[in-house]
């Protein structure tokens, strides 16, 4: 047929836009009846195809490309279907957005949710989710004081994973800290625990107290600053994408070793997804000393730009409210508190990214945008 081309490896269609090639073990593998229809897993097994797997007979009818194997089995393809994937429109992933930079100025513009709002509402919850992937940064007020609360809110969105240290945290000062933010004193900008395998993905804190005086929250948006270092200093970005730099939190029972890029890029479109940034967590760099003499100077360029004001959200965080974010994309850190003004408690936990992404194409599939 004049319309489509039976090559060696695969075969060649005339699509309403372009001639498309297809590569007959994709053409296989992604025939409609690999597919359980409950389960929507695949049942249907490439291995066991020939070497020389190939078409018999292909012809288009009635908008879809019909194939005939050479074992008797038959396939069918939506043209449209074929079309999504040569120009690489794939699955249409939703959950694939542009996440949108922000500055110092971005505490009036926060997403803001209520707790029982997000409880009672799922379409709420896929604004939520929707605003998470957008900025990474939202609050949500009016949460109960309590541990259930906390529990609950993070159950909209995924199941608490754990970190190393368990599935929540306890922030206040304490005496015998094992990390100084069980003090009073500031700690700088930095995501949570790098030296995780896999650093936690969204964060919640809960702040259940805050009458101290001082402990303001810092907020900064470092894919905004790793955009700009990418437009500003092309060389030093790219180091920090390419160099997994190894990090490491020591307490008496535990030894908890990475290595991690400094900025990360998204498998799917290759922009910046997030940071791993820690200086406190920062183990000893062990390359050669002679890349130190990059590695330095575009790790404090970034690090500097970063404490830049015009990046830094400051703000105090009340009672009974929760700030969510992801952990990977948004730096934080808090303001040294006067010791004795008064009582600060934040309670912690975390979701995968994962999770997150799957809850946002669930929900948004089910409840539209206003
Ligand atoms: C932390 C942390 C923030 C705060 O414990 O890792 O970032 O405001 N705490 O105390
Ligand atoms: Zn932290």
């Amino acid at each position: 047929m004049a319309n489509i081309n039976l090559l060696k490896t695969g075969l060649e269609v005339e699509l309403p836009q372009q001639t498309a090639y297809f590569n007959y073990f994709w053409l296989r593998d992604n025939c409609a009846s690999s597919w359980d229809p409950i389960t929507q897993e695949r049942i249907f097994d490439i291995l066991e195809e020939p070497e020389d797997l190939s078409v018999k007979h292909a012809e288009i009818l009635a908008g879809d490309l019909q194939v005939e194997w050479h074992d008797g089995h038959q396939s069918q393809y939506s043209l449209d279907w074929l079309r999504r994937w040569a120009c690489g429109e794939k699955h249409g992933d939703i959950a694939i957005r542009n996440r949108v930079p922000w500055y110092s100025d971005h505490y009036d513009k926060m997403a803001r949710f209520d707790y029982a709002d997000l409880v009672e509402n799922p379409a709420r919850v896929a604004d939520w989710t929707e605003s998470l992937l957008d900025d990474g940064v939202s609050i949500v007020s009016n949460m109960p004081d309590s541990n259930e609360g906390l529990k609950s809110l993070c159950g909209l969105i995924g199941t608490v994973r754990a970190s190393f240290s368990g599935y929540e945290f306890d922030v206040f000062s304490k005496a015998d800290p094992e990390n100084l933010a069980y003090t009073t004193k500031a700690l700088e900008l930095h995501t949570d625990l790098p030296p995780e395998e896999l650093p936690p993905g969204i964060q919640f804190l809960h702040c259940r107290m805050n009458d101290a005086v001082g402990g303001d929250s810092l907020f900064v948006d470092a894919m905004a600053v790793a955009n700009k270092l990418k437009s500003s200093f092309p060389d030093y970005f790219k180091l920090l994408t390419e160099l997994t730099v190894p990090f490491r939190y020591t307490t008496k029972d535990h030894d908890v070793r990475s290595r991690q890029r400094i900025i990360e890029l998204d498998p799917n479109n290759g922009e910046v997804s997030g940071v791993n940034f820690s200086q406190h967590l920062s183990d000893i760099f062990d390359f050669d000393q002679k890349l130190m003499d990059t590695l330095y100077p575009a790790f404090r360029q970034f690090g500097r730009m970063m404490q830049d004001p015009k990046y830094l959200m400051k703000f105090r965080l009340n009672a009974g409210e929760c700030i969510v974010f992801d952990n990977h994309r948004i730096a934080h850190g808090r303001a040294s508190y006067e010791e004795g003004s008064g009582d600060r408690y934040l309670r912690g936990c975390y979701v995968d990214r994962g999770e997150l992404r799957s809850k946002y194409r669930v929900l948004r599939a089910r409840h539209s945008k206003d």
